[in-house]
């Protein structure tokens, strides 16, 4: 399809009054993420679930589409077919779901956009960072939106934190402390029929950062989101502790940012105990903030000589975004799928805004896009090469 007839589908006027029609690719029988974008989906009710190509392959996807009630004229045999199939129908998606593993993501979404079809795509952006510059430069040159999902700045507490920080309450930063990490690939479960390792292990379809392109990529992009720091130079460490396995497992990197802050970031997928141990600690010159994913509804401020403060979320005197990213009042807890609902709901919000030609509001301010997922993909390149190209100036220690 060519730019001139991408021209002509937009804006689309007619989003107003209706539902987002949503497309999934990958997200079928058995797979992690896609169900998760579901429920997220439904949850504001600004998405109809109306076609897909679930799974690489036709006959399970099929089978998936016909359980979750899609029209069997809607299941598709490959993304390539429903791209062309739904652009050409009147009723046809107004963004699909990138949902299948990240070598995929990139060709997925070039059928997409080329379709004149908005993109939220998983995380990272794509496997490798040619990928990435082709998929951000396709987007902006199409004028397409791409929202990104990296779940965790969906969190209304990580918003909180955010604006703390972009209004000085920490002063200026110093200090960022960032970790994810996770224990389900302590052990080679890659070669004992796990899915979701055997394509997380592999170069090919990962890309070239193990570890660090899995959970790495989120823990990077949560450090940017919440400080507005954006980095200058890494180096970084990464290990292989599984036997066998091609890619690694563990990563430390040193960051340096711009104005002269400090960050440390761990990624594990060997770190036992760890269900999905998320952190990000941040400390300025005039206090320190702590965030962790497993209890997202509460914000850590401690103020330079001031006792520890406990913010929670619901409550009516945080930021109006903090408040847009709310559902329950305090105390009833909320969590992962509301925060990636969050995301969903910025998405829609700032393809409505784009269509109908307005600003897309606080629900969409900083919404991952396309550009976010290419620093992320950069960034995983670049702990790859650091570890891989420079040598690194290890000193040994005496009296080690
Ligand atoms: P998975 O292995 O569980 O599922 C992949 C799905 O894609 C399967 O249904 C498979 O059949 C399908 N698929 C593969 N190639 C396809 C094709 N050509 N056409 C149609 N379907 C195809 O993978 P998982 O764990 O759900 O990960 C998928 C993506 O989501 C990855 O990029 C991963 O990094 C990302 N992810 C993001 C998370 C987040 O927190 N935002 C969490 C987990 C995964």
């Amino acid at each position: 399809m060519t730019t001139e007839t991408l021209a002509a589908r937009a804006p689309r006027a007619d989003l107003a009054g209706r539902r987002l029609r949503l497309g999934m690719v990958g997200g079928g029988e058995g797979a992690y993420i896609g169900g998760i974008h579901r429920f997220a989906a439904r949850l504001d009710d600004q998405y109809e679930l109306v076609a897909g190509a679930f799974d690489v392959s036709p006959e399970r996807g099929h089978a998936f589409a016909a359980r979750n009630f899609i029209a069997p004229d809607r299941s598709y045999d490959s993304y390539q077919a429903m791209a062309a199939a739904e652009a050409a129908r009147p009723d046809g998606v107004d963004v699909v779901a990138i949902c299948t593993p990240n070598f995929t993501h990139w060709p997925v979404a070039r059928a997409f956009l080329e379709a004149g079809i908005d993109v939220i795509c998983e995380k990272p952006l794509t496997a490798t960072l040619a990928d990435a510059i082709a998929l951000t430069d396709l987007a902006e040159r199409t004028g397409r939106f791409v929202g990104v999902t990296y779940t965790y700045s969906g969190y209304p507490m990580v918003q909180e934190a955010r604006a703390m920080v972009a209004r000085g309450d920490l002063g200026d930063i110093r200090v960022v402390q960032v970790e994810y990490p996770l224990e389900w690939m302590a052990t080679g479960i890659e070669l004992q029929g796990n899915a979701q390792a055997a394509w997380r292990t592999d170069p090919t379809k990962n890309g070239r950062g193990g570890s660090i392109g899995d959970i790495g990529t989120h823990a990077y992009h949560l450090a940017g989101y919440v400080t507005g720091l954006r980095a200058e130079a890494i180096a970084a460490d990464l290990a292989t502790f599984v036997e066998g396995r091609a890619l690694d497992d563990n990563a430390h990197v040193m960051i340096r940012y711009q104005g002269g802050a400090r960050g440390l970031l761990w990624s594990s997928q060997v770190a036992i105990g760890q269900s999905n141990g998320l952190r990000l600690r941040v400390f300025g010159a005039k206090g320190s903030l702590a965030w962790g994913q497993e209890q997202p509804n509460e914000l850590a401020f401690t103020p330079l000589f001031g006792a520890p403060v406990t913010i929670k979320r619901g409550r009516d005197d945080l930021t109006e975004a903090t408040r847009a990213r709310t559902r329950t009042p305090p105390g009833h807890p909320e969590g992962y799928i509301e925060a990636f609902a969050n995301l969903y709901a910025g998405f829609a919000a700032a393809i409505r805004a784009r269509g109908a030609g307005r600003p897309a509001g606080a629900a969409a301010e900083g919404v991952p896009t396309a550009r976010d997922g290419l620093k992320g993909v950069a960034f995983v390149e670049a702990v790859v090469d650091c570890h891989e190209q420079t040598p690194f100036g290890w000193v040994e220690p005496q009296f080690a």
